[in-house]
Formats: structure tokens, sequence, C-alpha cells
């Protein structure tokens, strides 16, 4: 049995992409995992059907937005499995748009999606993660709140909030025996980017210096690293794995 059986996961967006690459990972090495997002998925369907899975995976159809909902879901999986060990800020959105053409909805959807909402989701997971003096807390960033990119504002100015929102809650939460990390991808293939234009793909193969991009799976260890009892004195730090992009 490894140190890592039986702890409980929650994260947000874990139904596609890196969110259920993390999910899978976490599945495999023996965590009990919620994942959800606003829709089903191939990944909820697929972890569903395997025998071995079924009383360790919790798969929602939540909004992240909605608070109410949010705090129903903390609530069930703390009174289903009596704890939460992990807690990944993954779900996201983001599509480019100029200021001059942003709308209010735009803008409000995109900060609070990816910050305002992972505010209030870590604020609830936290009531169960005091009480416990343990816990992880890993915040998925992004390459774009670290460097300016144009059509990006609303999206940058939110996931750089989210490191902000790291480095803080790393030293107030820290003597509470939690720690907060974040993960900060450059460019990956996936549902977010697909209809991202050629340019911008073009422009990150011609300024990544390993000349390609990234694979989702090639997130997967260094999460389970920041997971790991190896990353325990770990805390407040951005990791960035961008194939050196901003370096
Ligand atoms: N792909 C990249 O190039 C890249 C680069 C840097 C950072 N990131 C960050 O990595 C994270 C994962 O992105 P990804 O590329 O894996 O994107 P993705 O394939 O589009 O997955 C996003 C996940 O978030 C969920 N989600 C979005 N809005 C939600 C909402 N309102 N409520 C609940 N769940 C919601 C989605 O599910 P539903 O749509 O069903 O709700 C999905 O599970 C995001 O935070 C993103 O900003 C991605």
């Amino acid at each position: 049995m490894s140190t890592q059986d039986g702890k409980v996961a929650i994260i947000s967006g874990g139904t596609r992409g890196l969110g259920a690459a993390f999910a899978q990972a976490l599945l495999e090495q023996g965590w009990r995992v919620c994942v959800f997002g606003r829709r089903d998925s191939e990944f909820v369907q697929q972890a569903r059907a395997k025998g071995d899975w079924s009383d360790r995976f919790i798969a929602r159809t939540v909004d992240v937005r909605d608070s109410a909902a949010t705090q129903k879901l903390v609530r069930e999986l703390n009174s289903t499995w009596g704890r939460i060990d992990l807690l990944v800020n993954n779900a996201g959105v983001s599509v480019p748009s100029l200021i001059a053409l942003a709308s209010d909805e735009y803008l409000d959807k995109h900060l609070d999606t990816n910050l305002g909402a992972a505010m209030r989701l870590t604020r609830q997971v936290v009531q169960v993660m005091l009480p416990q003096r343990s816990g992880k807390i890993i915040n998925i960033t992004s390459v774009v709140g670290l460097q300016g990119y144009t059509g990006m504002a609303a999206y940058s100015a939110a996931k750089a909030g989210l490191d902000a929102m790291t480095r803080c809650l790393a030293k107030e939460l820290g003597p509470a025996g939690i720690t907060v990390n974040a993960i900060a991808p450059g460019y990956i293939p996936t549902e977010m980017t697909e209809k991202m234009p050629e340019a911008v793909v073009k422009w990150n193969l011609d300024n990544t210096p390993l000349g390609r991009l990234a694979t989702i799976e090639e997130y997967v260890p260094p999460f389970l690293f920041l997971v790991s009892d190896g990353a325990n004195f770990i805390n407040g730090h951005t990791l960035v794995v961008d194939g050196g992009l901003t370096a």
C-alpha cells in the first residue's frame, strides 16, 4: 500500500483535457477522485465503466461558477469519504478577444471561471482541510499569466491573479499544514486550444526552444511530483512547464 492509497482529490474540470489526465493518474495510484464539469465526457464514461475504480470515482455535472452547487458537492464528498487531501483548481476557459470588442459577459466569464470560482471553491474545500491540518492545493495557471499576449487580457489577468492567490494562500494556510502551489503550462493541444488561429500555434512553435508543443501526458509527471510527499516542503511555487517558452 503506497502513501497515496485512499487519499481524496477533487478536480474542477477533471472531465477532459489536463484535468482528466490528472484524475486518471491519481486513480491509477489508488486515490479516491471526484471530478466535475458542465458536461459529461468520454473520460467520465470510461472511468465509470472501470470496475476497480467504481467505489473510488465520483463525477458530477456542476458549473464551477455556481457557488451553491460546488458547496453541495464539497459537502457530499466530505460526507462520503470523510476528508479532502487535494484540490486541483483546473477548470478554465480561454477564448481570445481584443479588449475593444470584449462584452461585459465575456469579461465576467473569463475572470470568474478562471479566478473567482477557483477562489470560492478553495474557500469551501479549505473548511474541510483546516480541521485535518493537512492538504494540498494545486492551481493550474498559464504562461499567459506571466507574459502579455494580444487578445488575452481577461484570461491573463485571471491566471496572474491565480498565481497571486497561490502565494498568498501558501502563507495563510502553511501554518495549518496545507501547501498551495501552481503549474503554469505553455500551449497544449486540447479542446480549449483547438479553435486557436494557426498563427498562434506557429508563434508557440517558433518561440518554444524545444521546437515543439507539449502533450497533455507531459504534464502528468510534474503534477504527480507536486502531489507526492517528495514535494511536501514546496509551498507558494508556480512550476512553469513550457519547454522554455518564457525562459
Ligand atoms: N491547453 C492549453 O494550452 C493551456 C495552457 C495553459 C493553461 N491551461 C489551463 O489548463 C486548464 C485545463 O485546460 P485544458 O487545456 O485541459 O482545457 P479543456 O480541455 O477545455 O478542459 C477544460 C475543463 O474545464 C471544464 N470547465 C470549463 N468551464 C467550466 C465551468 N464553468 N464549470 C465547470 N467546469 C468547467 C471543462 O468541462 P466543461 O466544458 O464540460 O464544463 C473541462 O473539463 C485550464 O485552467 C487552462 O486555462 C491550458
